[in-house]
């Protein structure tokens, strides 16, 4: 029973604990000393690819974290094969199997914790806070993969009942070889998770992490293959997604794709999967949002205030579930928007490796000129409401308030700690949750209300994932939450639910006349 009174996630760490604070920051000077370096792992070797770039903190451009050296084609050639090779033992190992190498690898995530935020804060500028927050979610995805694995993979399969005489049942199968792609901005959790899922199902991996955060993912999967995992099982290729990303993707060697981005990307790649000739592969997308939440005049004020900071410039803004339109009542709003204002003034901005700070940088250079862009047309085209100073260092942006007529005025994910407010008449409820509604995204809503009903209404009007009423709308917790988008925000299964590893498998049904 996943859901059951015996799963447990992740503990952590505790920040308010000394002790805890004294390792992670011991862990955060060592690492200082040293320069990492990832590339392409084939085989459990690693091989030279292209030559070696570095890797910028974003916190600051003056630390070089590591280098990266990017896959090159015979390397990519070469995972696939190595990956097709020892795929069918791993698949007719059966779950009960594979998932002893997941809880070791969850085990061992756990016993490197603090070396992996280290990393988390110096290479993808997470604040110590979200890069726990983010080891813990990666081992829960493995101990719960492992669950899934050991109830679903079994090697005789689901008895099903039939005519006497003949014998049926069905089974769950890997696919072959899957490819994961994964995004910058949860590069420990969703790299690990994917992985974690098409492994749990039967398959081998071939993963491409985002050319932000190679040096992560390296870590991840070193360990992956200290936890007992076969080399050849998983290869890591970093690089550019449009060089080592759609090689993976159009090569004829990939039995399915995971991929965790951007709307634009997972288009460009379900582009590429159709003009493949040969077996048609399942493409599990997990994409952007335009998460709104709708506040009526009977919700809890310091509630909301609180809700809506955690959830608008936790992370900078920069996770897919976060709050970007606030609708807010007329009749409270202005009493709200001061108790935002207020409670942003509160916010500390500066090195994410410091345990006193909120809100670190944004990845790089382009999210911050992106966002800027951003504030130029808000300037211009409606109002902005509030802003704080960001450090000089780095790509910092600062967070931003700002008021906006309806939905329609954005017309795609605004990625970054900017919070859109838009005033509402409750008799226009409808019209102005509709209007969200035909962006077509469906990641994430939030609603605050006493008043049941409301909540039910905006449900019917917003499609979405994942709701959450009276509470932040970010923090999705594996086995709790499974999360996941539809419609632009993605195809689903759910990740960390208990039908996520169904479209990484394939289903078998034996019929014998005994
Ligand atoms: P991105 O789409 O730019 O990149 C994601 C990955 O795709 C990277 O590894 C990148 O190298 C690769 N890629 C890019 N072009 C490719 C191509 N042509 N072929 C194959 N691979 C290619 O996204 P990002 O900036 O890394 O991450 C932020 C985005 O991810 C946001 O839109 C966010 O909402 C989304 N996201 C969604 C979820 C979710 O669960 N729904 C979770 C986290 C992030
Ligand atoms: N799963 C992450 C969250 O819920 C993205 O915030």
């Amino acid at each position: 029973d996943v859901y059951g009174p015996n799963r447990r996630n992740s503990a952590g760490l505790d920040l308010s604990v000394k002790a805890d604070r004294d390792r992670l920051a011991a862990h955060v000077a060592e690492l200082d000393k040293l320069t990492l370096s990832a590339g392409p792992l084939v085989g459990g070797k690693l091989t030279a690819g292209a030559p070696p770039m570095p890797v910028q903190s974003p916190t600051d451009h003056g630390r070089v974290v590591g280098v990266v050296s990017e896959a090159q084609l015979p390397q990519i050639d070469q995972a696939f094969r190595l990956a097709r090779a020892a795929q069918p033992a791993w698949d007719q190992a059966g779950g009960p199997a594979r998932a002893e190498v997941l809880h070791a690898m969850g085990d061992a995530l756990e016993a490197n914790i603090e070396r992996l935020c280290a990393i988390l804060s110096r290479e993808a500028g997470k604040t110590l806070p979200d890069a726990i927050a983010e080891v813990r979610e990666a081992v829960d995805f493995c101990r719960y993969y492992a669950k899934l694995a050991q109830e679903q993979f079994g090697l005789a399969g689901e008895v099903l009942t039939g005519p006497v005489g003949e014998a049926n049942s069905l089974r769950l199968a890997g696919r072959g070889v899957f490819v994961c792609i994964s995004p910058w901005n949860f590069p420990l959790a969703i790299f690990t998770g994917q992985i974690a899922a098409a492994l749990a199902a039967g398959n081998a991996v071939l993963a491409k992490p985002a050319e932000q955060t190679p040096l992560i993912a390296m870590e991840a999967v070193k360990l992956y293959h200290a936890a007992g995992l076969d080399h050849r099982l998983l290869a890591l290729l970093p690089g550019r997604g449009e060089t080592v990303g759609a090689a993976l993707t159009a090569h004829e060697g990939l039995d399915g794709v995971a991929f965790t981005g951007g709307t634009d990307t997972a288009w460009r790649i379900n582009q590429t999967l159709a003009q493949r000739q040969g077996p048609i592969v399942p493409f599990i997308a997990e994409t952007g949002g335009l998460n709104g939440m709708f506040v009526d005049t009977t919700a809890q004020r310091e509630q909301v205030i609180d809700d809506v900071i955690l959830s608008a410039f936790g992370s900078a803004g920069q996770r897919c579930s976060a709050l970007r339109l606030l609708f807010l009542p007329h009749d409270t709003a202005e009493h709200v928007i001061e108790g935002l204002k207020g409670a942003m003034d509160a916010l500390v901005l500066g090195d994410p490796a410091q345990a006193v700070t909120d809100v670190g940088p944004v990845i790089d250079a382009d999210a911050k000129a992106a966002l800027d862009q951003h504030l130029v047309r808000l300037n211009r085209e409606a109002k902005v409401l509030h802003q704080l100073t960001a450090p000089e260092t780095g790509t910092f942006f600062a967070p931003v308030l700002a008021e906006i007529p309806t939905a329609d005025f954005l017309e795609r994910e605004v990625f970054g700690p900017v919070l859109h407010v838009v005033r509402y008449r409750p008799e226009d409820l409808e019209q102005v949750a509709g209007a969200l509604a035909a962006r077509r995204y469906g990641l994430t809503l939030g609603v605050h209300s006493r008043i049941e009903s409301f909540a039910a209404d905006v449900q019917r009007l917003v499609p979405a994932g994942n709701c959450y009423v009276n509470r932040s709308m970010t923090g999705a917790v594996v086995g709790v939450q499974p999360f996941g988008g539809e419609g632009l925000s993605g195809t689903g299964p759910k990740a960390g639910g208990p039908h996520a590893l169904m479209r990484y498998a394939v289903e078998r049904a034996l019929s014998i006349n005994i």
